[in-house]
């Protein structure tokens, strides 16, 4: 587990926190680890019954780890740590409820687009930089984005990599419901007990029949991902993580 990633038990709701403030909560590969291991552990814990994912006050996350893609770009090993993430994500069993203040880049807004009820702040702006980074979506954001938004909303977001602020989040459908930052907590609790408290069984069909085939969604993470991993080493990509790595 990484100290990087707080686990808790709350009654029947299993918590994940991301804890690098220091690093808005860039996610690492040990990140990553710590979260796939959380969920499959709440899908295979019967008294488990939703789970919850939360940031810190002021960024949810930065998205991955600039040096880990860095690494990466150089030759180095990395993704099977986020790959079985994502399909432990897609292949969630149980709800899943979030809750964002401040920052959500990346990886840090694609989340979102498995969780079933996101809470965010006004403060909140999801964006992802997909291709100015010399990359393309991920997370299967390519397939979820424009059923949840509509094909420009998604384009707008996740290629022209315009941000898009909690309110206009919430108008588009990606996320549930904008609340005060004093609020957010109780509000992703209060959800999230409510899901757990209703017959597990018929709750978990439903979400099913909501969420549709995880096959497709599953097949367009594997598809993105081979993309991803080839631009990760492209000229394009590692140009755009220098300039981040050296910026003053
Ligand atoms: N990977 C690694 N480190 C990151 C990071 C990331 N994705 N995002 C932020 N950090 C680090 C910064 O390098 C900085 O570290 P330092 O204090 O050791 O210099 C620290 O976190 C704080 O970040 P900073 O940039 O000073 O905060 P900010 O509030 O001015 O800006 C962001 C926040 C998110 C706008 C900015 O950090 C950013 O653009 N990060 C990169 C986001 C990104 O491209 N993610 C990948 C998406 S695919």
């Amino acid at each position: 587990m990484s100290e990087h990633v707080l686990i808790e038990r709350r009654g029947a709701v299993l918590v994940i926190r991301l804890n690098r403030p220091e690093k808005k909560n860039a996610i690492t590969r040990a990140m990553y680890a710590a979260m796939a291991e959380a969920l499959k552990a709440g899908d295979a814990d019967e008294a488990v019954r939703c789970h919850v994912l939360l940031g810190q006050p002021g960024a949810f996350s930065a998205g991955n780890d600039l040096a880990d893609f860095m690494a990466v770009a150089a030759g180095g090993e990395g993704g099977e740590e986020v790959y079985d993430f994502l399909l432990a994500l897609a292949g969630a069993e149980k709800p899943l409820v979030s809750g964002v203040d401040g920052i959500a880049v990346g990886i840090g807004t694609t989340i979102h687009m498995h969780c079933d009820l996101t809470f965010a702040t006004p403060a909140t702006v999801f964006s992802t930089p997909f291709v100015d980074l010399g990359l393309v979506p991920e997370a299967g954001s390519s397939l979820l984005g424009p059923a949840i938004m509509g094909h420009q909303r998604a384009f707008a977001l996740l290629v022209a990599a315009e941000g898009l602020p909690a309110q206009d989040a919430c108008a588009a459908g990606l996320i549930h419901r904008v609340v005060g930052q004093d609020e957010l907590e109780d509000a992703v609790f209060k959800a999230a007990e409510a899901l757990a408290a209703k017959p597990p069984e018929a709750l978990r069909i439903a979400r099913n029949l909501l969420r549709g085939p995880r096959g497709d969604v599953v097949a367009r993470i594997r598809e993105e991902g081979e993309h991803f991993r080839a631009r990760l080493k492209s000229d394009e990509a590692r140009a755009a993580f220098m300039a981040f790595m050296s910026r003053k």
